[in-house]
């Protein structure tokens, strides 16, 4: 099994390489997946061409109620119960499945509940080779889980020094959330043209030897308009035409990812 956590500010394309980099590692068969939305704004099922799934959130709220109303017992019943109603929240696509995480858990006497979900969602992610986690901002549920490992933490930025910059934050903040991180690596997304020289020096000076603590270049992702007019209609961006200039970096992308020697013998 093969982590890989989308990370970045909003807006930036977390979801948009999420979809592409899904629908390459289906497509060319590289292994099963396991699409995780944990970003409640994200909706990675409209990308995906998925219908909305019930999500953790929902079926945490359920769990509560039904406690509170007697109609959920305790002990192994409420694990079997949560555990049967994460698998049919597990929406089945073509060869790849999608857990939409929902709303992030409150503070309070939930520890139990959560403390189930989070080892059931660990065991789930368990049956796949590869599980692609569409992160917001504040990687508030890559937190939270269980087992908190990344093979691979994408770190998405626009085309500017400043967000270069803020993926240095992003990486600390991964750190002081205790997530374990295989390699952290940057795509540079919606580029225009030649990079200007000052962030191709920003991007020069970045670690390329892959240690923990260094960000690598992974690559960069044209400007495409197509991805605009695919979202403005509500179109899956699974379905963006081969000639695509994203959807071809993307590719270069995963087919880099896969290749990564930290990855060998994981997808399969
Ligand atoms: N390479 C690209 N070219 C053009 N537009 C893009 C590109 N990547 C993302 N976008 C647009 O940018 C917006 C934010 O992308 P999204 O993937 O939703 O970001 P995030 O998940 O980081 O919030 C969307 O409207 C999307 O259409
Ligand atoms: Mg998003």
């Amino acid at each position: 099994m093969t982590t890989i956590a989308l990370a970045g500010k909003g807006g930036t394309g977390k979801t948009t390489v999420a979809a592409l980099l899904v629908r390459h590692l289906v497509r060319r068969r590289l292994g099963t997946v396991l699409a995780i939305d944990a970003d409640p704004s994200s909706n990675l099922n409209l990308v995906l061409g998925l219908p909305l799934t019930v999500t953790v959130g929902d079926i945490r709220e359920e769990m509560l109620a039904g406690v509170q109303s007697g109609s959920v017992g305790t002990g192994i019943t409420r694990h079997d119960f949560l555990k049967s109603e994460i698998r049919l929240a597990v929406e089945e696509g073509d060869r790849v499945d999608l857990l939409a995480m929902g709303r992030p858990e409150g503070q309070g006497c939930y520890c139990p509940v959560n403390h189930m979900l989070r080892e059931i969602i660990d065991g789930l992610g368990r049956a796949y080779d590869f599980i692609v986690i569409d992160n917001e901002a504040g990687m508030e549920h890559l937190s939270r889980r269980t087992t908190r490992d990344v093979d691979i933490l994408l770190v998405v930025t626009d085309p500017t020094v400043r967000g270069v910059k803020a993926a240095e934050g992003i990486v600390k903040l991964a750190s002081d959330l205790q997530i374990n991180v295989g390699r952290v690596m940057l795509v540079v997304n919606r580029v225009e043209g030649e990079l200007p020289p000052a962030l191709r020096q920003t991007l020069d000076g970045l670690n390329t030897a892959g240690s923990l603590q260094g960000i690598e270049l992974a690559g960069l992702i044209p400007a495409d308009p197509r991805v605009g007019e695919f979202d403005a209609v509500g179109r899956p961006l699974v379905e963006l035409e081969g000639t695509s200039p994203a959807a071809k970096a993307i590719e270069a992308l995963a087919e880099k990812l896969v290749r990564l020697p930290t990855l060998a013998g994981g997808a399969r």
